[in-house]
Order: structure tokens, then C-alpha cells, then sequence
């Protein structure tokens, strides 16, 4: 009999501590419904007590989440935990997620604590979540580099306070498969009323072992599994979701588990992260890249055609990947558009919908062919970052070999419009030197790059820019049919995204 493993999805969480993986209280929101209807069993929806604005995404989410937990995350500190729950409360199935470092280097460094006031301080801190909330789950960060001897006794004292959950984090992806699940054996051996509780593990992919790991202590003997859209997180990311649900569906025989991840959904959750965070996923990554499923070399299509099972072993529709890429066009109407949209996962308002059709109508009039990813490059711009404090309502550039190239911009900034022009070497440089002239914004451009998002040479471009001010990193991208609208977007996005990071400060208590 296959048993369930449950997975714990921190994509808004750990995955938002990816650098410049900002996203907004809108933008969070439409993940986590995005993450219900993928099935997830826990949405670790934020650490409120990082912010007032990771309070109010919180908030949201607990308010419309009805099928997956909502968690807050929350250091071992009482004001940590009784925001946590201010933030969770309102959900069907709330839950606090507190943790405490384990491992010498940083309690000496770090906490600057003995293992004396380690415990008392696990101890307190799961006694006080257990007495707001019936779910609890406590970790011990950095818990690989451990002593197992410390861990089974700060574990013990956090399950005899009542903590249901207990996660081990590889924080640093320090661990290998061995070590991992030798510490989670070690864990059940000596751990009294371990058998009653979920262990659960967290790993980080510096070495490129989270998921191997996670897989490890699945075997060991863990029964809940971290994990992010993408394997986005913190430094090299966390286990990928969708690495680790394909695994246990692809090779049932050999593990013997199943998740409730509903499969079909995986590719457009990817796509949705990386549409909100701006952060793609490389082409041949496992699963969600564009060669995940393409076939290069005459003989893999040749074998593919006899047998699709010759060089397959997962069917792209069962991650949600649809062969028949329907294309719309001049000619599609606001129904086709809308059942377009459905399939393609999104459920959006009649207003949004309009919103997104003039957009559609005004692309088809250039464009002949209008793909999937044109509509949700459409969604993200036009549903995803509404309601930005920066606007960009037009953009005018001269540029050539005979002339000094001048950009002309009009904005809206916080509801009020305004224009400028300035001269620039090129003319990205021209509109940039406008928009942060006008946004009186001074930020280091870090990353420009320049993608199409379909074929032709009448698709929408994509500009994809990375910034950084005052020590804070901001992706933003832009589509348009112009590249040169495209990067003005792209830089507006990405200081829409500095300015929420300057309002919704991440002071100390970042991770
Ligand atoms: O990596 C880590 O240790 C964490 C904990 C807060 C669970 O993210
Ligand atoms: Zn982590």
C-alpha cells in the first residue's frame, strides 16, 4: 500500500528570499490560488513578523485558502509567534512553522546562546504556538550540521510541548543522501513519541542535492516534503515541487509514495512563478524547461514517432504541457480568448478579462499568430502588476546613426502624470536616463537581456532587466512587439518592485 507524502510548498516564503524574487500582495495571492488548485497539502504563505507587508499578503491568502493549510512563519520569539498567528488565524487550516538554530557555529555566531537556552527557548516558543494554534510544526535550523545528540533533545523537548511537525532543514545544502537520512533514523530511534508526529525535511541545493536529499529522507523515513515552484529559493534554491512529485508518479514501484499533486497543473504554476518573479528557468531543467520534452537528435524522433515510451518516460501532458498549441488570432473573439485563458489556468475577472481581450485585440492587429505565452505575458503586465505606483503610459525614442539618440516618456507616478525627455549612448540608455530622471530613482542596472517570446519576427520581445539600489535587487520584465517599449517596461516593473522593497522594508529579522 502507497503511503502519502505531503507537500509543504515555500515558494512565497523561502522561494520569495530568492534575490529579487519580490512579490507583490496582488501577485502573491495569485500564486497561492495558483498552488491550491496544484493540490498542495501546505502553502507556507510568508514570515509576518518580517514585515507589515508579509502580514497583509498573509492575511490574504488565510482569508481565500480553503484546501491547503496556511502557514506563517516564525522565529522562536514570542512577538514572532503571535504575529504569525494575527496573520494565519483567519484560514480554514491555520498553522505556525517556528524554528530555532541547532548547529554550534550558529549558536556561537548567531544566536550567540548555549544549547542550555537553546532548548528552553524551543521549548517556549512551541508551547506558546501550541496554545494559539492545533498545528504546529518547529525546525532546526541548520540542522545537518548539527550535533544528532543536540537535535534529538531539542526535538524532544518540542514534541513533548506539542509540536505535530518536526522539519529538518539542510539550511546550507551541506548534506549528501547517506547523511541525511542517517540523521533522520537517528532522530526516530532516540526521539520518544517521534512515531506520533510528521518529520519533515527541508533541503537547499547548494550542491545540487536538495532534491536527492529530500528523496533520502523520504526513505528515511520522513513524511512531508519543503519545496518551491522552479526550485527557486534562498542562495542556489530549494527542492524543486515539481521535481519531487514527477519522481514519486514517475517511479511509484521503486518508492512506493504518492502526493495529492495534481500533475496537469505543474507547468502553469512554473510559468506563473516565473511570469510573477521574473526569474526563468533554464532550458533544460528537469520537468518545466523548454527542452524538457524535445527531441534533438534523427534518432530520438525517429524513435519517438514509432513509440512515443522509446525516449520518454513522462508524458508532457501529464505535467500540463498541451500538444495541441491552439493559436489564436485576428479573427478570435472574446469567447475563444476566454476559454483560452481558462485552459491555461488563470481565473480572471470580467474587468480583468476586458482588460486583457483589448490587449489581445490591439497585439493581433501586428501580430499574426497570438501563442500561449503571449497571453500570459499579456496577464502579467496587464492582471499581475495592477495597481503599481509607477506607470509607463507612452514612450517615443529617435534613434539612428545620424542623430544624438532622445527619449520621450510619459508616466503616472503615484496617480499623477508627467513627461520628460533625455539624451542618452543608445536609446535603452535615453529612456532609462528619462524614466529614472522622472522616478527620481538611482539604481544600478545589473542584468539587460533581450528574449523573443515566441518565433517570427513579428513576436513579442522580452526584456528582462535585474537592478540594484541601496543593497536591494529587483528583477523586472517587459513584453512588447517593440523591443524598445519592452525594456521601458521592464524598468518600470523593476523599480515597481525596488519601490514595494523600500516601502515593505525586510529589516533584521531576514532569515
Ligand atoms: O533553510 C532553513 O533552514 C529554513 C528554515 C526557516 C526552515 O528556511
Ligand atoms: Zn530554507
Amino acid at each position: 500500500m502507497e503511503e502519502r507524502i505531503l507537500i509543504f510548498d515555500t515558494t512565497l516564503r523561502d522561494g520569495e528570499q530568492s534575490p529579487g524574487a519580490t512579490m507583490n500582495q496582488h501577485e502573491k495571492l495569485q500564486l497561492a490560488r495558483q498552488l491550491e488548485k496544484l493540490g498542495v497539502d501546505i502553502i507556507e504563505a510568508g514570515f509576518p513578523a518580517s514585515s507589515e507587508g508579509d502580514q497583509a499578503g498573509v492575511r490574504a491568502i488565510a482569508r481565500e485558502i480553503k484546501n491547503a493549510r496556511v502557514v506563517g512563519l516564525a522565529r522562536s520569539l514570542a512577538e514572532d509567534i503571535e504575529t504569525a498567528w494575527r496573520s494565519v488565524e483567519p484560514a480554514r487550516l491555520p498553522g505556525i512553522h517556528t524554528f530555532i538554530a541547532t548547529s554550534d557555529i550558529h549558536l556561537k555566531y548567531k544566536l550567540r546562546m548555549s544549547r542550555e537556552e537553546v532548548v528552553e527557548r524551543a521549548g517556549q516558543a512551541v508551547r506558546l504556538a501550541r496554545s494559539l494554534s492545533d498545528w504546529v510544526e518547529f525546525s532546526c535550523e541548520d540542522a545537518t550540521r548539527s550535533d544528532p545528540d543536540f537535535i534529538c533533545r531539542v526535538i524532544q523537548t518540542a514534541i513533548d510541548e506539542g509540536a505535530g511537525t518536526i522539519n529538518i532543514p539542510d539550511t546550507v545544502g551541506y548534506s549528501y543522501p547517506e547523511e541525511i537520512s542517517k540523521l533522520i533514523t537517528t532522530i526516530r530511534e532516540n526521539v520518544v513519541g517521534i512515531g506520533n508526529a510528521i518529520i519533515s525535511v527541508h533541503c537547499h541545493n547548494d550542491l545540487g542535492l536538495a532534491v536527492a536529499n529530500s528523496l533520502a529522507a523520504i526513505r528515511a523515513g520522513a513524511r512531508q516534503v519543503e519545496c518551491t515552484i522552479n526550485g527557486i529559493g534562498e542562495r542556489a534554491g530549494n527542492a524543486a515541487l515539481e521535481e519531487i512529485a514527477m519522481i514519486l508518479k514517475t517511479r511509484t514501484e521503486a518508492f512506493g509514495f504518492y502526493t495529492g499533486i495534481v500533475s496537469e497543473q505543474i507547468f502553469h504554476t512554473s510559468r506563473l512563478v516565473t511570469s510573477i518573479t521574473g526569474i526563468s528557468v533554464q532550458p533544460n531543467k528537469a520537468i518545466v524547461g523548454a527542452n524538457a520534452f524535445a527531441h534533438e537528435s534523427g534518432i530520438h524522433q525517429d524513435g519517438i514517432i514509432k513509440e512515443r515510451t522509446t525516449y520518454e518516460i513522462m508524458n508532457p501532458e501529464s505535467v500540463g504541457i498541451s500538444k495541441s498549441s491552439l493559436v489564436l488570432g485576428k479573427h478570435s473573439g472574446r469567447h475563444a480568448f476566454r476559454e483560452r485563458i481558462k485552459d491555461l489556468g488563470y481565473s480572471l475577472t470580467e474587468d480583468e478579462l476586458n482588460l486583457t481581450f483589448k490587449r489581445f485585440k490591439d497585439l493581433a492587429d501586428h501580430k499574426k499568430s497570438i501563442f500561449d505565452e503571449d497571453i500570459e505575458a499579456i496577464i502579467a503586465e496587464e492582471v499581475l502588476r495592477a495597481n503599481e505606483t509607477y506607470k509607463l503610459i507612452s514612450v517615443t525614442i529617435m534613434s539612428g546613426t545620424h542623430v544624438v539618440p532622445t527619449a520621450t516618456v510619459r508616466m503616472e507616478i503615484e496617480g499623477k502624470e508627467c513627461h520628460g525627455a533625455e539624451l542618452g549612448n543608445g536609446p535603452v540608455d535615453a529612456t532609462y536616463n528619462t524614466i529614472l530622471q522622472l522616478t527620481g530613482r538611482r539604481p544600478n542596472l545589473l542584468r539587460f537581456a533581450v528574449s523573443a517570446i515566441t518565433g517570427g519576427t513579428d513576436a513579442l520581445g522580452e526584456v528582462t532587466i535585474r537592478l540594484e539600489e541601496k543593497g536591494k535587487v529587483a528583477v523586472g520584465k517587459g513584453a512588447h512587439e517593440d523591443i524598445l517599449v519592452a525594456a521601458a517596461k521592464a524598468m518600470v516593473n523593476a523599480l515597481n518592485r525596488l519601490h514595494y522593497l523600500s516601502e515593505v522594508p525586510k529589516p533584521s529579522v531576514r532569515l
